[in-house]
């Protein structure tokens, strides 16, 4: 599976947004056909988004789009006017079923193999931002071997509920919890929602940082200026590195000579400590520097 620790939206009917998105080397890119498009440009979006996937190199990002929820009037023509330029994926919203997910993969099949692209190669992210969505987690999270990960959309949950948002997020714990858990339980990626405050570099730190803590492998941007410090958090430091392969190291000395639990630094060490040192690693590798 590939690395998501950032994925930029842009609104899919803006060419220029979409070529500076390109350029940006972040890990993934999402052209939306849906919110962030008015009604009247959805044709010019699925254009737009169609041509850029043909005639932009976008290097190693991803190259993802959001279409509308499946049973709404638009995501049927959302997949057919974009599919020959093969996108590297599809983020689905407002997910509240299992069967929305397995409508679109099956359409995939058969678009696959009229295309000629390989059977199953085509992945796809679900949303959860409804009340339905959350209570429905267990069913969609394995719903179909496409789905590679669960995205948790606060706003929308937070207007589904009729909740008013906090900078805390009191009012969203309980459903981006939820989705960080039925993500791993199924051994998907949970990424996190966006951060509205555009000019608030160190707020969306510290939010990132809370939601890494939680568990989550990634977090959607919406400004280019949001990418790197994403990126940034979910990358692990020199001394975060070293601090794992050391622990890593004595665990296995331990392990050889028969013991389990021992003290380093002062701190009890056993199996869960090494797991987290092992994610460590993992997402160092992932960034190249491990
Ligand atoms: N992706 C790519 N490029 C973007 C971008 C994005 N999401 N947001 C802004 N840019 C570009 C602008 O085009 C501009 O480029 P330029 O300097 O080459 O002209 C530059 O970054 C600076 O943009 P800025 O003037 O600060 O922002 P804006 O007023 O043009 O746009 C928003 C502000 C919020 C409308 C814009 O960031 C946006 O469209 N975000 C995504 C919205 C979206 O997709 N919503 C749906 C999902 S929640
Ligand atoms: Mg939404």
């Amino acid at each position: 599976m590939r690395v998501r620790r950032a994925l930029l939206f842009m609104p899919g009917d803006s060419r220029a947004k979409i070529a500076k998105g390109a350029g940006l080397g972040v890990d993934s890119v999402i052209m939306d056909l849906e919110d962030g498009v008015a009604y009247s440009q959805k044709p010019a979006a699925r254009e737009t988004s169609a041509a850029a996937l043909r005639e932009i190199d976008f290097g190693r990002t991803e190259r993802l789009i959001r279409i509308n929820p499946v049973g709404s009037d638009f995501y049927t023509d959302d997949l057919m006017l974009t599919i020959s330029d093969r996108p590297d994926g599809y983020v689905l919203p407002k997910v509240e079923s299992s069967t929305q997910v397995q409508i679109v993969s099956e359409w995939l099949y058969q678009a696959e193999s009229e295309n000629g692209f390989p059977q199953g190669s085509i992945p796809l992210l679900a949303i959860i931002e409804t009340a339905r969505g959350v209570i429905n987690l267990r069913d969609i999270a394995r719903s179909d071997q496409r789905l590679q990960g669960l995205i948790f959309g606060a706003e929308d949950f937070a207007g589904d509920i009729g909740a008013m948002r906090t900078p805390e997020g009191a009012e969203v714990l309980y459903a981006r919890s939820a989705v960080v858990t039925y993500a791993k339980a199924y051994g998907l990626q949970a990424i996190d929602t966006v951060y509205l405050m555009l000019d608030d570099a160190p707020g969306l730190q510290t939010e990132t940082r809370r939601i890494l803590e939680m568990g989550y492998t990634g977090k959607l941007a919406i400004h280019p200026k949001q990418v790197a410090p994403i990126q940034a958090v979910f990358t692990p430091t020199a001394n975060d590195i070293a601090a794992a392969r050391r622990l890593i190291e004595a665990h296995d000395a331990h392990q050889k000579a028969g013991k389990g639990a021992f003290q380093l630094d002062g701190k009890m060490v056993d199996m869960p400590i090494i797991r987290a040192a092992q994610t460590v690693m993992a997402r160092a590798q992932a960034a190249g520097l491990a």
